[in-house]
C-alpha cells in the first residue's frame, strides 16, 4: 500500500495515483483535513509500526504501508468547542491534541516517507538551513534577517545596492529592492514581522530533480526576477559539473530529503549559489517541456525502494 498525503483533486496527487494505478499498486489519499472525525487512527507508541488507520472506512494496518508520498499537508482541523468561558481554552488544548497526536505518529512510523516530516518541518526554517548549507562549505547568498528597519540600509549598501527581499518561509515572489523602497513608510511595516533580504544573484535559475542519487538538472531562462512569474520561461536540460552534483546530495542529506527540487542560480561568475531544496516539488510541466522521466522516478523511489 502506498499513501498519497494530499487530496484527490490535487493536479500531482491525481499523477502520482494515476500512474500506481497503471502499475496495480495499491495506494490510498491520507488527506489531513478529514482528520479526525474521517481519518481514525490507533497507535501503539511503545512498539515498532503496530496499530492501525482508517480512511474511507477501510481499514490499513500500519506494516502494509511501503511508503507514502507526502505531497500536501492540509493542515489539521481547528473548531470552536463550546464550554462557556473555557471555549478558547479548550478549543485551543483540542487543537494541540490532535497535532501532537499525528505528529508523533509521522515522525515513529518506520516506513519510506518521501519525504518525511522532519524534512517539512525543517523546510519551514528556511534561514536554519542557508546557515546549516553555508556551515558545509555550500555557496548560498549573503542573508539577513530582520524586522530592525535600521539595518536594512547598510546591507543594501554593503551589497552594492544590489538585494532582494522574500519572505523567511516562502508564499509570495521574490522583489528586488531599489532606493525607493527605502521610504518611511515603507520601512516602518517591517515591525511587523522579521523578512529575508539576499544579495542579488545575478545570471539565470537551475533546478535540479534529485531522487536520492538520480540527478536532472535544467536551466530556467527568463527575463523575471522569479521565474514562476513567467509562464513561458524556456526549460533547458544541462548537465552539472561533478562539484554541484555532490553539493545537491550534501544539500538532500542536510535536508534530509529523499526527493527534492533544488533551487540554485548560476552567476555571471559561474558559481552555483544554493537558494533552497523543496520537499515537494511540482514536475509535471518540467517533465512536459524536457522530456526527464520525472514520474518514473518518483514512482521507483515510492514502490522500489
Ligand atoms: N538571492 C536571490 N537572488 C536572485 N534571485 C533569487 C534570490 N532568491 C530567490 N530568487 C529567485 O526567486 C525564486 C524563489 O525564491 P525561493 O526559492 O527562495 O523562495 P520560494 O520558492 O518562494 O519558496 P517556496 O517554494 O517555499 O514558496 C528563486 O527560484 C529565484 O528565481
Ligand atoms: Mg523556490
Amino acid at each position: 500500500m502506498i499513501v498519497i498525503l494530499g487530496y484527490k483533486e490535487e493536479e500531482h496527487a491525481k499523477h502520482v495515483a494515476k500512474h500506481l494505478q497503471d502499475i496495480k499498486e495499491e495506494y490510498c489519499f491520507l488527506d489531513t483535513a478529514q482528520y479526525p472525525y474521517d481519518v481514525l487512527f490507533s497507535w501503539k507508541a511503545d512498539c515498532e509500526n503496530s496499530g492501525s488507520i482508517i480512511i474511507d472506512n477501510k481499514k490499513i494496518d500500519f506494516s502494509d504501508i511501503k511508503s507514502v508520498y507526502w505531497r500536501n499537508f492540509s493542515g489539521i482541523k481547528n473548531e470552536t468547542i463550546d464550554d462557556g468561558d473555557n471555549t478558547d481554552f479548550l478549543s485551543n488544548m483540542v487543537y494541540r491534541e490532535r497535532e501532537s497526536a499525528l505528529y508523533s505518529l509521522f515522525y515513529s512510523l518506520k516506513i519510506n516517507w518521501v519525504n518525511s516530516i522532519n524534512a517539512f518541518e525543517l523546510h519551514k526554517k528556511k534561514p536554519y538551513l542557508t546557515n546549516l548549507f553555508k556551515k558545509n562549505n555550500i555557496r548560498v547568498p549573503r542573508t539577513l534577517i530582520t524586522n530592525d528597519k535600521d539595518s536594512v540600509l547598510d546591507f543594501f549598501e554593503s551589497n552594492n545596492e544590489q538585494i532582494i527581499l522574500k519572505p523567511v518561509r516562502g508564499g509570495a515572489y521574490t522583489k528586488k529592492m531599489t532606493k525607493d523602497d527605502f521610504t518611511k513608510q515603507k520601512l516602518s511595516q517591517l515591525i511587523v514581522s522579521p523578512v529575508q533580504f539576499q544579495e542579488y544573484i545575478d545570471g539565470t535559475d537551475i533546478r535540479v530533480y534529485a531522487y536520492q542519487e538520480e540527478i536532472y538538472a535544467l536551466e530556467i531562462r527568463t527575463d523575471n526576477i522569479d521565474f514562476r512569474t513567467d509562464g513561458n520561461a524556456e526549460l533547458i536540460p544541462i548537465e552539472l559539473p561533478e562539484k554541484v552534483k555532490q553539493d545537491c546530495l550534501k544539500v538532500m542529506k542536510i535536508c534530509d530529503l529523499k526527493y527534492s527540487g533544488i533551487d540554485i542560480r548560476l552567476n555571471s561568475k559561474n558559481e552555483y549559489v544554493f537558494i533552497e531544496a523543496n520537499p515537494a516539488p511540482m514536475f509535471i510541466n518540467v517533465e512536459k517541456k524536457t522530456g526527464y522521466p520525472l514520474t518514473q522516478a518518483l514512482i521507483n523511489i515510492l514502490v522500489n525502494h
